[in-house]
């Protein structure tokens, strides 16, 4: 099959209405990463999306809408807390999770009875979701435990061939996957690090938890017990502290004659003037942004991908972290 590339105007759109409508899949750019949408209504449509992902067929997906949906008709018992945190961070990168009315297809939560929603602030997104006026089931649209797709490119790199159309929205501005937040408890609990911080969500709710998988323990986010994000070449991975050690790594692998980049902020590229360098950069905000885009580019350039862990540990980098380690662990 033909995969079409296309910027979103009112053409590309009426053809990936026809295609959800058909069954059929449609990848779309989000603030956060790409995404790959079926219509959540429809079971044999949302089947699709795990066949062609490769994804294991007990981790759930999140259902999209835009921002003037209502979400009552998709799930009940929204707490307090939850209008407060979708005021304040919606429409973007936070997806929360609530009990579920069956209105979508049992296969989007894999017959949990709860259903994750995201309103993505993308303006692409946003006029996706609107022309298709539908719930939209939707993983990040990579092949599964392969890094996740900021660019159409990527999710072409990976896609291509398996699905008919990407609307092109350009390079995702967040870089990581929206935090997923359990809003069925009292206190809202964070089951995936993201852009909204644990800090942020708790400014507003008055408290947040945060889900650590304990091991034994029925998972409370499925996602969380698969290999993730990794790139196809070798990975280390060094904390900051141990920098120094990285550095000199990286000059053995080079004096082997493997092709080797450091992948670091842009501090420690300076620092030891590292000359084949993925430069993740200097804010939370860049480094987040950069992330999957630097594994993907080191994956082609590079045999050995030897990572340096950012300084800081808090915030952002949380959900950073979380993917560094999965992807170079
Ligand atoms: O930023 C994002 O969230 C991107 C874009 C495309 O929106 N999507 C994304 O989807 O990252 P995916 O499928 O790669 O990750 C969905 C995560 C998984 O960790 C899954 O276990 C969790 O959300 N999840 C989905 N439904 C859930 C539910 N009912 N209860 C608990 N966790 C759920
Ligand atoms: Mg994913």
């Amino acid at each position: 099959m033909e995969t079409k590339i296309l910027p979103i105007d009112s053409r590309s759109l009426q053809l990936a209405e026809k295609l959800l409508s058909e069954g059929k899949l449609v990848a779309f750019p989000t603030e956060t990463v790409y995404g790959l949408g079926a219509d959540a209504r429809n079971d044999e449509a949302v089947k699709l999306i795990y066949a062609t992902k490769g994804r294991p067929s007990d981790n759930p997906l999140i259902v999209h809408v835009d921002k003037d949906y209502d979400i009552a008709q998709l799930v009940t018992d929204i707490p307090e807390y939850a209008k407060l945190l979708a005021k304040a961070f919606l429409p973007g990168p936070l997806t929360m999770v609530y009990k579920s009315r069956g209105v979508v297809s049992p296969v989007v939560s894999c017959g949990l009875d709860t259903l994750a929603v995201r309103v993505p602030s993308h303006k692409g997104a946003q006029q996706f979701l609107k022309f298709v006026g539908m719930p939209v089931a939707a993983p990040s649209a990579n092949l599964s435990k392969h890094v996740s797709p900021v660019t159409a490119q990527h999710v072409y790199s990976d896609l291509g061939g398996r699905i008919e159309l990407i609307l092109d929205g350009g390079k995702c501005s967040g870089g990581i996957e929206s935090t997923v937040l359990d809003c069925t408890g009292s206190v809202p609990c964070v089951l995936r690090s993201g852009l909204v911080t644990r800090d942020m969500i708790a400014r507003v709710a008055g408290e947040c938890d945060e889900y650590h998988m304990v091991e034994g323990e029925r998972v409370r986010s499925p996602g969380m017990k698969y290999k993730h994000y990794s790139p196809r070449c070798a990975t280390v991975l060094y904390d900051y502290a141990h920098r120094e050690e990285a550095f000199k790594a990286y000059k053995n692998c080079l004096a082997e004659g493997r092709r080797t980049y450091m992948l670091c902020d842009s501090g420690v590229a300076e620092q030891f003037g590292v000359r084949y360098v993925l430069e993740l950069g200097r804010s939370e905000n860049e480094i987040a942004a950069n992330l999957y885009d630097k594994l993907r580019e080191g994956e082609r350039l590079a045999d050995i991908i030897i990572a340096v862990a950012p300084e800081k540990q808090d915030g952002v980098m949380v959900g950073v972290m979380n993917r560094l380690s999965k992807a170079c662990g």
